[in-house]
């Protein structure tokens, strides 16, 4: 079936692991920055993104996937409109959600608790950002692989 998962390769699990978690702490930088409107942040992040991957030993059916990922991550660098940041970060999560789908894989993404709310402004906006935070990275991981939106 075509949209069925390909069976997973076998890849040097740590080196992964590692690989995998330096992805997403810059995604999540990216998005951080996307929010914060800091693009000088946000082109260091997907800067870096964009380099070519540090792991050697990867399956050739990987490839497009990752050049996928690191293009999109490219379009981000140098990019001074929200909006196109915006769609440019959606393209990125894509990327990512595309490779997870193949792979069958469902990232464990960690949450963190809902920050109190005391009524000041301050918390406000951290109760907001925890709102928005699942959502986006909800977008890297497939749907079909059991992640639900509240
Ligand atoms: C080329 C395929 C591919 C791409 C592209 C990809 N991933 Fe992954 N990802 C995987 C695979 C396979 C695993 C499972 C690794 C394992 O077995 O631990 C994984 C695991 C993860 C994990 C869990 C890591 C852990 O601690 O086990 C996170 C988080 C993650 N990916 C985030 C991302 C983000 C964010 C992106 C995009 C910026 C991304 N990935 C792009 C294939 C990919």
């Amino acid at each position: 079936m075509a949209c069925s998962p390909e069976p997973q390769p076998q890849v040097e699990p740590i080196a992964l692991a590692e690989l995998m978690n330096t992805h997403y702490a810059l995604a999540q930088d990216i998005y951080d920055a996307l929010i914060n409107g800091d693009f000088v942040s946000l082109h260091d992040h997907a800067t870096e993104l964009a380099n070519p991957i540090p792991v050697s030993n990867l399956p050739d059916a990987w490839a497009p996937h990752l050049d996928g990922m690191r293009s999109a991550a490219k379009r981000l660098v140098g990019e001074y409109s929200t909006a196109k940041a915006a769609s440019g970060f959606a393209d990125l999560a894509t990327a990512c959600a595309n490779c997870h789908h193949m792979t069958a894989t469902t990232p464990a993404i960690k949450v963190y608790p809902t920050p109190d709310d005391t009524g000041d402004i301050r918390t406000h906006r951290l109760r907001h950002a925890w709102d928005a935070a699942p959502t986006a990275t909800a977008r890297s991981i497939p749907l079909t692989n059991g992640y639900k939106s509240t």
